[in-house]
Order: structure tokens, then sequence, then C-alpha cells
């Protein structure tokens, strides 16, 4: 969730860095963190790209509440892009990021944390080597045991380093590709250019997977429907999107929200009324939403956000998106669900709080 204004006024925020609150930290950074690794995974050795659309700044301003002092602070961690360099470090050969972001301030702050990941690489942990000599009970003789090796991969590059420790900086194998465009005016060169071949090396066709996330609306016949109609033809698309019931509620009272409407769904103005006659509740607008989607995928699930959430329409403020994992591979699902339980039993008790 984009939040336009801390709540908060004792909130100091000093970096333009998009502010993210705790609860998309604990949803959405959550499942992303997981499902990236695993994606990785399962789908080397074939050329595997991931397309961030909407890649933002990089760094992430999180904004959490200080139990100790009894308001809010804030820290940078990785945000959506960076997440995705670190849990693919270990596994990044035949590899590809592309990430885009039109903002002009984004991208500068987006490209600022490339370089240094580019040039210098992420901070990794690695336990200091510690022989263990011990003596022998045949042989009486001393003997060495060598520590298997252990390293932690932190989540900010500010992450306080702990005793026992070194800090190592690992760069990644992989490919990384900034473009300050629109998604809307670049995916189908992204399609045509590092989707659409067969690599050389493997005889292997990529396989994708498509982060959507949006602060606000996004396009149905510029964006969604492109990732859809590429994952129909070809084996290995996947997107997980993440759905603003927020912004479509907000723009629903506006004069403009017909077009709005029409514009997230691909449904021609003049058919809005009739397509969204008996159509009130969020669920409703959801539904319609995932139906869409199910023409083209044959798994629409939603992931990082708890399955027993109320969805009634007096607390559509209160749930503001929808993180969605469309796949047609039922090992992609399964991975999802197998993430969601671990999620669930990590944030066991906060369920009500989340989003
Ligand atoms: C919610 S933020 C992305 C946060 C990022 N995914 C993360 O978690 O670190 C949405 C971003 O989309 C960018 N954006 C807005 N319109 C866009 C468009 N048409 N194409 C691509 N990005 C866009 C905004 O500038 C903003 O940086």
């Amino acid at each position: 969730m984009c939040l336009n204004k801390p709540k908060n006024s004792n909130v100091q925020i000093k970096s333009t860095y998009i502010r993210v609150g705790e609860n998309t930290n604990n949803s959405k950074y959550e499942f992303l963190k997981l499902f990236y690794t695993k994606w990785n995974q399962i789908t080397k050795p074939s050329p595997r790209v991931i397309i961030d659309t909407h890649a933002g700044t990089g760094l992430v301003n999180l904004v959490f509440k200080n139990y100790l002092f009894k308001k809010k602070s804030n820290k940078l961690v990785y945000g959506s892009t960076l997440l995705a360099i670190l849990k693919t470090l270990k596994i990044s050969n035949n590899l590809k990021f592309i990430f885009v972001e039109p903002d002009n301030n984004n991208f500068l702050l987006l490209k600022k944390c490339i370089n240094i990941v580019k040039k210098k690489g992420l901070p990794v942990f690695e336990k200091l080597e510690q022989n263990f000599v011990y003596k022998s009970l045949q042989t009486n003789r001393k003997r060495i045991k060598k520590q298997e090796k252990e390293s932690i991969f932190p989540e900010s590059f500010n992450t306080h380093l702990p005793s026992g420790y070194k800090r190592n900086w690992e760069k990644t194998k992989a490919d990384i590709l900034i473009f300050d465009k629109k998604i809307g005016s670049i995916i189908d060169k992204i399609i045509k250019d590092y989707l659409l071949f067969t690599d050389e090396k493997t005889n292997l066709k990529p396989k994708s997977l498509f982060f959507v996330d949006p602060c606000g609306a996004v396009a149905w016949n510029d964006v969604i429907k492109k990732i859809c109609t590429l994952s129909s033809k070809h084996e290995g698309t996947d997107m997980i999107l993440n759905w603003s019931w927020g912004t479509i509620n907000r723009n629903l009272k506006l004069r403009s929200g017909k077009s709005i409407l029409s514009k997230i769904y691909g449904i021609p103005l003049e058919n809005i009324n009739k397509e969204f006659e008996d159509i009130y509740e969020m669920e409703d607008f959801f539904k319609k939403y995932k139906d869409q989607l199910k023409q083209y995928f044959k798994f629409v699930v939603e992931v990082g956000v708890p399955k027993d959430r109320r969805l009634r329409p007096k607390l559509s403020g209160y749930k503001k998106y929808f993180l969605l994992l469309c796949t047609n591979n039922s090992s992609a699902l399964s991975l999802a669900g197998y993430q969601v339980e671990k999620i669930k039993t990590k944030l066991r008790g906060k369920f009500l709080d989340m989003n």
C-alpha cells in the first residue's frame, strides 16, 4: 500500500523514498520474499525474467509503530526491486531483472540503488569461522572440526552486524535493466525483446514473473491484458498483481468514476452502466476482475493477505488492496499456498491488523 500522507504527525520523513506501512511489509513483502526465492529455484535452469512494472524507488521508507515510545518511527528497507535481487542472489545465472519507473525523482533514486548493487553488491553477513579442536578418543590426537558456512541476508543496507559475523558484499550475476518509461508505453517492447525467444545454450524459453504494483489503477488494455495474452500463449508466465480496491472505491465517487472503471476493466465507456448495473459491493467488483483474469490464467488466487478477512462494504476502507497470484502452473500455486501458510503462522494473532 502506498501511503500518501503519514497519518501521524510525529513521523519525520526526510527522504522522498516511497513510504510503506508496517502492514504492507507484513503482507506484500513477506509474500514476495518467500515467493521470489522458490520461484527462482523451480524455474531454473530456464532463462528467467522478473519484471517489476511499477518499480518505485529501490529502497522504501517503512513506517512502523515503535511500541517502546508509543509513537511511529521509520527506517529505510529494501523495496520490491531490491528484494527480488536479494532473494535470487544465490541462483542468479541466466536471470534478468527489468524495472520500470516513469517518475523522475523515483527513477533517480532507483538508479542510485541499482548502481550500488551493480558496483558493490548487497551486504551479506557471513559467520566468522570458528574451528573446534578436539581430541580423538581412538588415537588421542588433536583434530580440527571446521564449522559449516553460514550466512544471513539482511533486508536493508543498514542492518546492524551481529557479533560473530563479518559483512561481505555479494554481487548478483543477473542483468539488471531499468527503464524510465510508463509501463504501458514499453510493455510490447519488453515482451518482444526479452520474453519471446529460445535460449541457445539451454534450448529453453524464458519463464517470466511480472510484479504489477501500481499505487492506484492500472489499465487493463494497455498492461494487464497484454500480460494475460502472453500467459495464454507462452507457458511459464506468472503475475503477482496488487489490485487496489482503495483506488476504485475512491474514484467511484468522482465524476470521472466511469472512465476509471472503463480503464481498469478495459470495458468501453458506453457499456459501463450496463456492466456494473447490479454491482455495489467490493466482493462483486473484485469477483468481476478476477473472472476477467481467469479467462487467461487457470489459477487466480489471493495471497499475502489473510483468507478469513471479512469483505463487508462498510469495512471497504479497511481493506485497501488485494495481492493476487495469477498462474497456469499448479506447482506455483501450491508454492504460494505453502508460503501463505508460513506467513500466517509467523503473523498469528495479527491478521485483523493487516492492510
Ligand atoms: C506502489 S509504488 C511501487 C512500489 C514498489 N513496487 C515497491 O514495493 O518497492 C508505485 C510506483 O509506480 C510508479 N508508476 C506510476 N505510474 C506508472 C506507470 N504508468 N508505469 C510504471 N510505473 C508507474 C509510481 O511512480 C510509483 O513509483
